[in-house]
């Protein structure tokens, strides 16, 4: 299976992760500002991250890029979403750029996977929280860094058995 994790990262953070679950899934790491419709349609399986900023607002270069999301035939793959941001500071926006992706990529016609459970996070109740679960992976590189890698990996064991 063709995996891409496909990223937007202002200061490096985001880029960071993505290099990390791309590596740990075997899958290309590309940036946003570098991908195509065409290019999106080519893999089976998409992993998505962006960064959240403004007040619940898309990373730059994916507001830029959002029609290549759009635009792209996910007809039978399926995608995924993370990203980092500030549960402390944008308490009501935290990562809410996730679910921009995720209603772009389902516009699309994906099918979501590695929604679920992320401990640590009482009382988000941004767009990232959904029916009582989180619609991907948030990661507060910001207030609980020293969670992040035992996130990443849970979450890539989990990616592994749904894309599967
Ligand atoms: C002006 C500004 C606005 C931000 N807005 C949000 C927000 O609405 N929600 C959120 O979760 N994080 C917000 N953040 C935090 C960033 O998303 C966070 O620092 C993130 O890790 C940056 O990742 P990047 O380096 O990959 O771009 C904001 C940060 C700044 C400086």
């Amino acid at each position: 299976m063709s995996i891409a994790v496909i990223y937007g990262s202002t200061t490096g953070s985001t880029a960071e992760i993505a290099a990390s679950i791309a590596s740990a899934l075997g899958a290309d790491c590309l940036n946003v500002a570098e991908v195509s419709a065409d290019k999106l349609a080519g893999y089976d399986a998409l992993v998505l991250g962006s960064s959240t900023w403004g007040a619940g607002d898309l990373q730059d270069d994916w507001e830029a890029n959002i029609g290549a999301l759009e635009c792209a035939n996910l007809a039978g793959k399926k995608a995924a979403v993370f990203g980092t941001g500030d549960s402390l500071g944008f308490a009501d926006t935290f990562c809410d750029a996730l679910a921009r992706l995720r209603d772009a990529a389902v516009a699309a016609g994906a099918t979501m996977v590695g929604a679920g459970a992320v401990e640590g996070y009482d009382g988000v109740a941004s767009r990232v929280f959904e029916n009582g679960q989180f619609i991907g992976l948030p990661l507060d590189v910001s207030n609980q860094p020293e969670l992040t890698d035992a996130r990443v990996a849970a979450w890539v064991e989990k990616l592994k058995g749904e894309l599967a």
